[in-house]
């Protein structure tokens, strides 16, 4: 048996901050005080519900993941959040429309109360959203400062034994790292010259990190990635990951594309459209801002099926991602996949995907989870990129920049269950045995 690492316990208060009080957001937080005041189940939520196998499968051990690794209760958590808009996370969920009001009723005078705080926007980043509530600094350096004191008076007012910050904002517009993200540094010094190219996102996570509050990054941003960003998080110790929440059609890939492999069938193409209502969908809807949702969802299917070690099946696919605002549609996406395969012989088939899906309701757990699992690696010990958390994520930073990182969601699913495993002392399972 592996040594268990020693945990401090999850006694206590946990505040979830996140930068963005938009439909993911307000969606989490609702479904969160649902569950705690009427027992709404957190379906979804690998945390609530998932079990997982000890040993070898004579043994019959299978505790809910939440019984075997000490999590924090979601009677303990408490919510924070900035936005230039949305006032309150009431206001939010209204102009998100994803719940009904009769769900939003037995829970609204709670929500109301959860107050946005002003945030660091700049709509040089995000052209479509003007925003009102909007702090005001001489230097990025000092917009920095304004949110460690937030964080510190959130904490102080809300009694919070610890923090978690989980970016729910907007999509950036797509720019090149540049020498300001090379070094701890020459980033410092680009904050206290308000460098053009340090974003909102990368202020928010130096903020978070230097406030020692584990950050995970919900949008395809380069907030956590930048190798100044990754030394820090080393440095101070503090758990970092991201990229862009994996749900919707970039799910369907990481399920299909790895079955796909596993039984040696070729691919041709993969053509992916979809059609979306919401803010998040208006933002995308500027090309400077899809690029970065594009770069993120496009490296899936290379990473997976490997072309460079199975050239005859996946050396040469067309993979195309669309994104159209449609606002009708409101955050009830619908999306269209066709794949171009081929089997035995040649021969080509085709297989359709039409997945009408509710971009929050997806999101949703995968806040709560990243959550109460960076809260767990900060009480663990870790610091740096928690490769392990891939599972969530669209575009997953690896642990050495010098690797790839995994994304077939089986084998991410894997990992993350024997991390667990390792951390409380229990063996690896590989399946190979009892
Ligand atoms: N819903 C999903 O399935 C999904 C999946 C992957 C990634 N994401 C990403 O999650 C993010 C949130 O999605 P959403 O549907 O809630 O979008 P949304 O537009 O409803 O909410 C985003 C909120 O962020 C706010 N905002 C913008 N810039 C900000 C800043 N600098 N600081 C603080 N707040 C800021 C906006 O005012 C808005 O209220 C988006 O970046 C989206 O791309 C969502």
């Amino acid at each position: 048996m592996p040594e268990p690492r020693s945990i401090a316990p999850a006694t206590g208060r946990l505040g979830i901050l996140t930068p963005g009080l938009g439909a993911v957001a307000s969606t989490f937080i609702a479904g969160v005080l649902a569950a705690r005041s009427a027992g709404a189940t957190p379906i979804g939520s690998l945390t609530q519900m998932a079990h997982i196998r000890l040993g070898d499968r004579e043994e019959g051990r299978n505790p809910l993941i939440k019984d075997f690794v000490p999590l924090a209760s979601l009677d303990d958590l408490v919510f924070g959040a900035w936005d230039p808009i949305s006032a309150n996370a009431l206001d939010a969920a209204r102009t998100a429309g994803v719940l009904d009001d009769r769900d939003l009723a037995p829970i609204s005078g709670e929500l109301e109360g959860i107050l946005a705080m002003d945030a660091v926007f700049d709509q040089s980043w995000v052209s479509r959203l003007e925003g009102t509530r909007v702090k005001s600094a001489p230097s990025k350096m000092e917009l920095a400062e304004q949110l460690m004191a937030d964080i510190e008076r959130f904490a102080s007012e809300n009694g919070c034994d610890r923090l978690v910050m989980v970016w729910c904002a907007s999509t950036e517009a797509y720019r090149d790292l540049t020498e300001v993200h090379a070094t701890i540094e020459s980033f410092e010094e680009g904050l206290r010259r308000s460098d053009e190219m340090i974003s909102p996102s990368q202020i928010y996570a130096y903020a978070a990190i230097m406030s020692g509050v584990p950050f995970a990054n919900g949008a395809p941003n380069r907030s956590c990635d930048p190798p100044c960003m990754v030394a820090l998080a080393e440095r101070e110790g503090v758990p970092v990951m991201g990229k862009d929440f994996k749900t919707g059609q970039t799910l369907m890939k990481t399920i299909l594309a790895p079955g796909l492999k596993a039984r040696m069938l070729g691919l041709r193409g993969w053509y992916s459209t979809n059609i979306l209502g919401n803010r998040d969908g208006e933002v995308l809807d500027d090309p400077e801002n899809f690029r970065s949702k594009e770069v993120s969802k496009l490296g899936v299917i290379e990473t997976i099926l490997e072309p460079e070690t199975y050239p005859e099946l996946y050396s040469n696919v067309d993979h195309v991602v669309r994104i159209n605002y449609y606002p009708p549609r409101g955050d009830n996406k619908e999306g269209w996949d066709n794949i171009d395969i081929f089997g035995w012989m040649g021969y080509p088939m085709q297989i359709k995907v039409n997945f009408l899906c509710r971009d929050s309701i997806l999101a949703a757990p995968l806040v709560l989870d990243l959550a109460l699992l960076l809260d767990l690696a900060a009480r663990a010990g870790e610091g740096g990129v928690q490769e392990w958390l891939s599972f969530y994520f669209k575009a997953p930073m690896p642990k050495d920049a010098a690797l790839e990182a995994e994304h077939d969601l089986f084998i991410q699913q894997i990992k993350l269950k024997n991390t667990l495993r390792e951390w409380m002392g229990e063996e690896p399972v590989t399946h190979s045995e009892a």
